[in-house]
């Protein structure tokens, strides 16, 4: 697993995108929980950690595609291909991503 950001980084209710390894991740946090999924829209490769969540989906900020942030799966078009997951842990104030 690879340190991805320090906890207190990051809002409750908020995302943000991080690059571990070679892959674009976004990280949310809900409820004092943490996910991570892929950050780069399944549609046409926008950023969805420029986007914002709506309970535990993340809206795309350029056609507005959902998806739900514990899954990966794409819950509003117009995307239809599901975003990676991936495992996560925190551990001394980091969270930990393994891509
Ligand atoms: S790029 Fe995300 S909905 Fe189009």
């Amino acid at each position: 697993m690879e340190p991805a950001l320090d906890e207190n980084e990051l809002d409750d209710g908020e995302v943000t995108g991080v690059e571990v390894g070679n892959e674009n991740v976004l990280i949310a946090r809900i409820d004092d929980e943490f996910f991570a999924i892929g950050d780069i829209c399944t549609h046409e490769h926008c950023h969805l950690s420029d986007g914002w969540l709506e309970d535990k989906e993340v809206v795309c900020p350029c056609h507005h595609a959902k998806f739900d942030v514990t899954t990966g799966e794409v819950t509003r078009p117009p995307a239809t291909e599901d975003e990676p997951t991936y495992d996560l842990k925190v551990e001394d104030g980091k969270v930990y991503v393994d891509v």
